[in-house]
């Protein structure tokens, strides 16, 4: 895949550079940049254009991912401050002092601005936020394969822009991940927004506009590799282990009456889920326990649910009088036999079988 950078604003100056064929997105996407560079197709290839100078991870996320659209599959990128330049483009990135959907203008610099995701999110948008929140279901649809307004589309698309589009709108924005007015006890450097502007051209370097494209290009792949790993975790990983959850919050009631128990019946991450599906589909009562076999020692867990994501202290923990105990003293402790091990904390606990894991679920309900 060829992709072209103008380097003075004007279209004589172009330089051909290699790059970007995303790195193993999927193959739709890829068959479709390959088909973008016959010669035929070349003549009708879209501009997209963005500011030249120093670079910013936004628009080099919100550059990838407008080529990732049918609209601007293959397109070449332009950097140039030149608004007669710009004008010509297709689309206009982070530059150009204008949003207009209609027109694919997405800069975000203007007074007024004041574009959010929205769903929630309040983060001030950056122009990676604008184009994802615009393209963003068309993309996510063609990883999944699945159609636009499909839930599960919606889903990722909700959990790509809250786990990595809208860190990079935020420092973009410099918007603190915290309220505190003490300066924070260390500084991490290595964010992608980091990352992404260390590859400028640092100012003891030989300063030429094709050194800069060039790392203009490199800032694009980086990102849009990092883009497509989170697109692709959220879509085989997070996203089945979501479906996994919901159906065993859905036969709760099948579990135990209360429904207060829920019983994985196949293991995979779950506690993340579990508060954003019961927040989501308000549950109550809410889950105290769940239940789910040890892949190794092929015991059933018994395992109390923390009282929100992150925290440690339980909902219902364990009973006192059973915590620490092991084995026959266990069993002897909750007239439950076959019982394992009940940690000092109360959060776990183990029986050889479902049965057993179930009646200490039960039996821990009861007790105060
Ligand atoms: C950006 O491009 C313009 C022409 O479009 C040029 O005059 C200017 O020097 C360039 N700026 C930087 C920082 O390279
Ligand atoms: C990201 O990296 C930059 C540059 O090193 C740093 O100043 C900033 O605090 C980091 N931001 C976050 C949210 O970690
Ligand atoms: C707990 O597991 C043991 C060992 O398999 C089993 O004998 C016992 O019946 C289980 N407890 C219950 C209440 O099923």
């Amino acid at each position: 895949m060829w992709v072209r950078i103008a380097s003075r604003g004007a279209f004589t100056a172009h330089q051909t550079l290699h790059c970007l064929r995303p790195p193993s997105f999927s193959p739709a996407v890829v068959a479709r940049f390959v088909a973008f560079s016959s010669s035929s197709a070349m003549a009708m290839t879209k501009k997209v254009g963005t500011h030249n100078g120093t670079f910013h991870c936004d628009e080099a996320l919100g550059c990838y991912i407008i080529r990732l659209t049918d609209k601007f599959a293959g397109a070449e990128i332009v950097r140039s401050r030149d608004q007669s330049v710009l004008d010509n483009m297709d689309a206009v990135l982070d530059v150009g002092g204008v949003f207009d959907l209609e027109k694919d203008r997405f800069d975000h610099h203007q007074r007024g601005f004041d574009q959010t995701f929205g769903r929630g999110f309040v983060t001030k948008l950056s122009s990676a936020g604008l184009v994802y929140k615009y393209y963003g279901p068309e993309i996510i649809a063609k990883e999944l394969s699945l159609h636009v307004k499909h839930p599960d589309v919606d889903r990722v698309y909700i959990a790509l822009y809250k786990s990595f589009v809208e860190a990079i709108d935020a420092i973009d924005n410099g918007i603190n991940q915290y309220d505190v007015t003490d300066p924070p006890k260390y500084v991490d450097n290595t964010n992608l927004s980091a990352r992404v502007a260390k590859l400028n051209p640092d100012w003891i370097e030989e300063q030429s506009t094709q050194k800069e494209n060039a790392a203009f290009m490199q800032a694009m792949e980086l990102t849009g590799k990092e883009f497509s790993e989170a697109l692709r975790y959220q879509a085989r990983s997070w996203l089945p282990a979501r479906t996994v959850v919901a159906n065993c919050l859905a036969s709760r009631f099948e579990v135990d009456k209360t429904g207060e128990i829920m019983v994985l019946k196949e293991f995979c991450p779950w506690k993340l889920h579990l508060f954003e599906i019961e927040e989501e589909l308000k549950l109550e009562p809410s889950i105290k326990y769940a239940l789910y076999e040890d892949e190794r020692s092929k015991q059933w867990r018994v395992q109390a649910v923390a009282v929100g994501p992150g925290r440690f202290e339980s909902r219902k923990a364990l009973p006192l009088p059973w915590r620490g105990l092991r084995d026959d003293e266990l069993s002897k402790q909750t007239g439950i036999s076959g019982c394992v091990f009940v940690h000092m904390s109360g959060f776990i606990g183990g029986n050889k079988t479902f049965d057993g894991a179930l009646a200490m679920a039960r039996k821990a309900l009861e007790l105060p």
